[in-house]
């Protein structure tokens, strides 16, 4: 299987089709792995990463994928690159693209991904921008095929912050026809041009109420309310206390619903103890799954 996308910036390049067989790949990796089956599909391939922001999950889960498939990976940072003394975006590109397979990038500025990708020949992956992050999506919906054993038709409640992998998130629902409502503050919501294009697919309901968007919902997801790029740090005040995920709104919720965070997490503020390590959580689950959705989109975006 090759997707039509060469790269993977927002999740939108994908289509529904493309999206289902990499989240059912993903699932029969994990059953292979587990089974002590592991296939060599990208042996000799090198996967070059660059981080401009720190990471845990994104870097071990990438450079694991790799190294499971046969494969290998280069860690970089933007600190150690000739970039901070000024090398173009586009010379870095070129170059890159003569030595590795596949670039995939951490960054504060979506802009640069998008330049990245333009000028190398090699597919490029959002490893998290201000604006995106598909990588977290491709994990958080095989968790959610796994725990309710479908997408289409379930209810998705987003808690907080419309940042960068609520974006991510509204082109998932879209992708699966999964119903998706947002809470946020007045100014906080997320993009408009995505949620405009989401909406072709899917029902997408925006709101300043956390009970309203909570009720009845399959799935209750959360994120920090500050994140690496943003700078001002006191804006988790225009969060709380209203906008945290805790048993009260939960009760709210279907009684079967999971509760999702890509992590890290602030325990007290997004989200109780009670909730994030309570039965409810899927959390766990969805860190692990990073691995097993990177090395089906890795295989899908290399492989010839
Ligand atoms: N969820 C996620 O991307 O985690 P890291 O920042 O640790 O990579
Ligand atoms: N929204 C968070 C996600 C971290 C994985 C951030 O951008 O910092």
């Amino acid at each position: 299987m090759k997707l039509k996308t060469k790269n993977l910036l927002t999740l939108s390049e994908l289509t529904p089709k493309e999206f289902s067989q990499l989240i059912d790949f993903a699932i029969k990796l994990k059953k292979d792995l587990k089974g002590g089956k592991s296939i060599p599909r990208l042996k000799n391939k090198t996967l070059t990463m660059i981080f401009q922001k720190p990471s845990t999950r994104t870097r071990v889960s990438f450079e694991i994928a790799m190294f499971q498939l046969g494969g290998n990976a280069i860690n970089l940072s933007t600190t150690d690159m000739q970039l901070s003394r000024g090398e173009s975006i586009e010379d870095t590109a070129k170059t890159l693209s003569r030595y590795t397979d596949c670039i995939m990038a951490r960054v504060y500025d979506h802009s640069l991904l998008e330049k990245l990708s333009e000028f190398s020949t090699v597919p490029v992956i959002n490893g998290l921008s201000d604006s995106f992050h598909p990588c977290q999506i491709l994990a958080d919906f095989m968790t959610i095929k796994e725990k309710k054993k479908k997408l289409k038709g379930l209810k998705l409640a987003w808690i907080g912050d419309g940042n960068n992998v609520c974006n991510s998130m509204i082109y998932g629902c879209a992708l699966s026809e999964i119903k998706m409502s947002i809470a946020t503050p007045k100014g906080y919501e997320p993009n408009k041009i995505v949620v405009n294009k989401a909406r072709q697919s899917t029902t997408i309901e925006i709101t300043a109420d956390p009970v309203k968007a909570i009720k009845n919902a399959d799935i209750v997801v959360t994120d920090t309310f500050t994140s690496i790029h943003n700078r001002d740090q006191k804006r988790t005040k225009k969060f709380l206390p209203k906008y945290q995920v805790n048993s009260k709104l939960m009760e709210h919720a279907k009684k079967k619903a999971i509760f999702m965070h890509c992590l890290p997490a602030k325990r007290g503020s997004e989200v109780t103890t009670s909730v994030i390590d309570g039965p409810q959580s899927v959390v766990w689950d969805e860190a692990e799954n990073r691995l097993h959705t990177q090395k089906a989109l890795l295989v899908f975006l290399i492989r010839a």
